[in-house]
C-alpha cells in the first residue's frame, strides 16, 4: 500500500466532526456544524465543520482544511506528526512504516551529510584537533556540548574531505551541488564545524567558524542547495518543536551560538535566525510552533532595531511579542556566561510586552526640554497605543503621561479617543479595500467554480480534461492538473484528501482553500457546465483579441495591417471558438 493509501485509510476513520468536537464546542445547524474559530480571535461560530466533505471552513479568517491541517495547527504538529496522532487513535501504527518523505529522492545527500559530520567530528577528537578544542574550552564549550551539537573540525589540507567522500563513491557533481566541495577542493578549510539542522532535525548544512587567527570572515555557511534553504533555516527549530509545547513560548535569538548557551542552561524553546532578514517562511514556521513569541536579540544598536522590526511583523501575524533588552554589548551567549542562569531567567520573567516596548525606547533620543520634541513624543506614543485593545493598559499609560508630563489627563484622553476614532477608519477601508481587492471578475470565478465541481462530481473531471481549457492563470492550471493526475492515479477524488495531496505544494493549496471559502456551488448538469467553458474561452479569444490589437497599434506596413485585422475579425465572429 502507498502512503496516499495510508493517509486516505487514517483520514476516513477520523470524523472531522469528532475531532474538531474534542476541541471545540461544536453545534449542528442543518448539515454542518459550528463552533467559535480557534485560529483567530474570536467570540462568534464562524467556524463551519462539513462532516460530508470532512473539511472546515472559517468565514471570518479563511481557515480552511481537513482533519490534518486542523491537527496541524491546533496542537502545533507537522504532517507526519499528525499522521501518526491520528493514525495512533485508529489503531493504525505508523511506526515502522516507510513514510515517503517528500524530500527522499534526497537521500544521496542526507547520507552524505551524516558521514561528513562524524568525520568532522573525529577531526577535532583527534591530535590535530587539540587548538581548536582549546578554543571552545576557553570559550565554555565543553564535551557535553561538543556532543550533543555534533561540533567538529575542518582541516586544513584543502582536499580531505572530498577525498575521502570520492573514495566513497560519492560523486563529485554532488559534493558540489550540496556545498561541501567546489571544483575537487573542500569548501571548508580549517574551522569549526557547527551542523545546521532542517526542521525535522536532518543535517543539511555547515556554519564553519574560525577560531586561529583573522580570516575574513567569521562564519562560513554553506550555500543554498537542494536540501539546505536559506530562508527557511532556524537554528534548533526541531528541539523547540517539542520544548515549545511545553513552555508555550518560544525565544528568537541571533546566532546560534547564543542558542547552544542557552541550552547549557535548561532553556531549549530557543531558535536562531542565523544572521539573515527574517523570511515570510520563516515567519510562517515559528507560527507553527506558538503564538507566544521572545525575542532576545542581541543588546547592540542592530540587535535592538531588529527585535523592534521583527516585533511590528509578528503582532500583524496575530503573535504576542515579548521583548528582552540585554545590556548594550551582550549577546544571550555573553550575557549568560557571565551573569549566570538566574539572571537570565529574571530578564525572560521581566520581558516587555511589545506595545510597552516600542513606547519604552520611543522615549530614548527624546530631548524633553523641547517643547516641540516632547509634544511629538506623547503624539506618537497616542499614536502606538490607539491600535490596543486593552482599556485597562491605556488608562495606565495615559494615566503616566499625565503624571510624567503634568498634562491633564482630560486632554490626553480626548486626543486618544480622536486617534482611535482616526485608526478604525482606516482599519474600515482597508478591510473594504481587500475586498475590493478580492473581487474576482467573471473568468476567475468561472475557473473557480469549474474547479469546484471537479473536486464534488467525478464526472467533470473528464469533461474537463475533453475541453483542453487553455487556462491562463498559473496555479488554477495546475491546481487542474493536480485534480486530474490524483483522480487518474487514485481512481477518485474528493476535497479532504485533496488538501493532505496539496500539502507540500503550498501555493496550490491556498489556492483550493481560497475556493472553499468562496461558497461555490456543488449541483451541476452538463449544460450548467458548458456555460462555464464558455466563458473561459470567450476570456481566451478576449485575450488573444488584445494582443492582436496591441500589435494593429504598432504595424506600420498597411498589407501586415490588414492581415491582423482579418485575424481579429475572424476572431470575433467566433470563427476560432470551437478550433
Ligand atoms: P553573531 O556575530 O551575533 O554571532 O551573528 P555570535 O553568535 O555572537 O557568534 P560568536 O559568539 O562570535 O561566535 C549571528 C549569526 O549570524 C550569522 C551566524 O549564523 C551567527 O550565528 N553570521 C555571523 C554569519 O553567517 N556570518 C558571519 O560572518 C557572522
Ligand atoms: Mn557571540
Amino acid at each position: 500500500m502507498n502512503d496516499e493509501n495510508y493517509s486516505t485509510i487514517i483520514r476516513e476513520k477520523n470524523d472531522i466532526v469528532d475531532i474538531i468536537g474534542e476541541r471545540i464546542p461544536l453545534v449542528k445547524k442543518g448539515k454542518n456544524f459550528f463552533g467559535v474559530c480557534p485560529f483567530h480571535d474570536d467570540t462568534s461560530p464562524s467556524l463551519c465543520v462539513s462532516r460530508e466533505k470532512q473539511i472546515y471552513t472559517c468565514f471570518s479568517c479563511h481557515a480552511t482544511g481537513n482533519v490534518f491541517s486542523f491537527i496541524m495547527d491546533y496542537e502545533h504538529l507537522t504532517f507526519g506528526e499528525a499522521l501518526h496522532y491520528l493514525g495512533e487513535k485508529v489503531g493504525i501504527s505508523i511506526n515502522g512504516l516507510h513514510l515517503k518523505q517528500k524530500n527522499s529522492k534526497y537521500q544521496k545527500y542526507y547520507d552524505i551529510y551524516d558521514f561528513t559530520v562524524k568525520y568532522f567530528q573525529n577531526n577535532l577528537k583527534s591530535e590535530i584537533g587539540a587548538r581548536a578544542r582549546n578554543y571552545l574550552k576557553e570559550r565554555k564549550i565543553d564535551d557535553k556540548i561538543i556532543k550533543e551539537f555534533q561540533i567538529g573540525l575542518s582541516l586544513k589540507n584543502k582536499d580531505d574531505l572530498t577525498k575521502i567522500l570520492t573514495l566513497k563513491q560519492y560523486d563529485l557533481v554532488d559534493l558540489n551541488k550540496i556545498g561541501l566541495a567546489s571544483d575537487g577542493h573542500d569548501i571548508y578549510s580549517d574551522r569549526i564545524m557547527f551542523p545546521l539542522y532542517d526542521i525535522s532535525g536532518k543535517v543539511v548544512g555547515f556554519s564553519g567558524r574560525v577560531y586561529n587567527g583573522d580570516k575574513d570572515n567569521k562564519y562560513v555557511n554553506t550555500k543554498e542547495t537542494p536540501i539546505f534553504k536559506k530562508g527557511e533555516c532556524l537554528y534548533h527549530y526541531h528541539i523547540a518543536k517539542e520544548e515549545a509545547r511545553v513552555k508555550k513560548n518560544i525565544i528568537l535569538m541571533e546566532g546560534f551560538m547564543d542558542v547552544i548557551r542557552a541550552s547549557t542552561i535548561g532553556i531549549k524553546n530557543t531558535i536562531a535566525l542565523m544572521g539573515t532578514a527574517l523570511t515570510n517562511e520563516q515567519i510562517k514556521l515559528i507560527k507553527r510552533l506558538s503564538n507566544n513569541i521572545i525575542l532576545c536579540l542581541d543588546g547592540d544598536e542592530p540587535g535592538r532595531k531588529a527585535a523592534y522590526n521583527i516585533g511590528n511583523i509578528f503582532l500583524k501575524e496575530n503573535i504576542e511579542v515579548k521583548v528582552i533588552t540585554l545590556p548594550n554589548d551582550d549577546d544571550p551567549d555573553s550575557f549568560i556566561l557571565k551573569e549566570g542562569k538566574d539572571s537570565f531567567l529574571s530578564y525572560i520573567e521581566n520581558a516587555l510586552n511589545y506595545n510597552d516596548y516600542k513606547i519604552k525606547v520611543m522615549r530614548e533620543n527624546v530631548n524633553f526640554n523641547s517643547i516641540e520634541e516632547t509634544s511629538n513624543y506623547i503624539n506618537n506614543v497616542i499614536d502606538e497605543i490607539s491600535t490596543i485593545d486593552d482599556e485597562i493598559r491605556i488608562e495606565i499609560i495615559l494615566k503616566k503621561l499625565a503624571k510624567d508630563f503634568n498634562i491633564g489627563y482630560n486632554t490626553l484622553e480626548k486626543k486618544f479617543l480622536n486617534k482611535r476614532g482616526e485608526h478604525n477608519k482606516t482599519k474600515a477601508q482597508n478591510i473594504i479595500k481587500d475586498q475590493q481587492k478580492s473581487h474576482k471578475n467573471k473568468y476567475q470565478k468561472a475557473i473557480e467554480q469549474i474547479i469546484y465541481f471537479m473536486l464534488t462530481n467525478e464526472w467533470v473531471i473528464s469533461e474537463v480534461d475533453r475541453a483542453n481549457l487553455l487556462i491562463t492563470d498559473e496555479n488554477m492550471r495546475l491546481l487542474v492538473r493536480e485534480i486530474c493526475y490524483y483522480y487518474h492515479t487514485y481512481g477518485k477524488v474528493n476535497i479532504a484528501d485533496m488538501i493532505t495531496y496539496l500539502n507540500d505544494k503550498e501555493k496550490l493549496l491556498i489556492k483550493l482553500n481560497e475556493i472553499l471559502y468562496s461558497s461555490y456551488s456543488d449541483q451541476v448538469d452538463k449544460e450548467t457546465l458548458y456555460l462555464y467553458f464558455n466563458v473561459i474561452k470567450d476570456d481566451n479569444v478576449n485575450k488573444q483579441i488584445k494582443v492582436l490589437e496591441n500589435r494593429l497599434k504598432n504595424e506600420l506596413d498597411p498589407i501586415k495591417q490588414a492581415k491582423i485585422g482579418n485575424e481579429i475579425r475572424a476572431l470575433r465572429i467566433g470563427d476560432n471558438r470551437n478550433g
